[in-house]
């Protein structure tokens, strides 16, 4: 199954009952094995969680750390931007080169990548003193 297919299904399974915002993500890990994801919306909003949260939580729980694609879609006007802390997220598991198409559910797609996405990123050199 392609990731677009992959992430177009799972999005008719999100729970955005408060935004009526449904996306869905879909991940390839380095194995070749896809996860997806789809938002889960709370009446508690903070306690939501993003549709490529869950596709990360998906892979990680499947004993995988490395993404080498991403494909992302939601009904929007335009591609959909990830969240800021998403893009945190993916940086976490993929590396700055790592595909990641952005797209609409009328066909509109922005191919971008997980460096572009969040430049400046924090990673862990930050933390060292030494
Ligand atoms: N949402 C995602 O699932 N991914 C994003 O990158 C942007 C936003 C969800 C969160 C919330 O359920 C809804 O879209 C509206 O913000």
């Amino acid at each position: 199954m392609t990731l677009k297919n992959a992430a177009t299904a799972v999005r008719l399974n999100a729970h955005a009952p408060y935004s009526n915002f449904k996306v869905g993500a879909a991940i390839r890990a380095v194995s070749g094995q896809v996860y997806v994801g789809c938002n889960v919306e709370n009446v508690a909003y903070p306690e939501g969680t993003c549709a490529e949260a869950g596709a990360i939580a998906a892979m990680v729980a499947a004993g995988e750390t490395q993404l080498t694609e991403v494909f992302v879609i939601a009904n929007c006007p335009a591609p959909i931007p990830p969240c800021g802390g998403c893009r945190q997220k993916l940086a976490e598991f993929g590396s700055g080169d790592v595909t990641v198409t952005l797209a609409t559910t009328d066909g509109d797609e922005q191919v971008t990548t997980i460096g572009d996405l969040l430049p400046g990123k924090f990673d862990a050199s930050h933390m060292d003193r030494s």
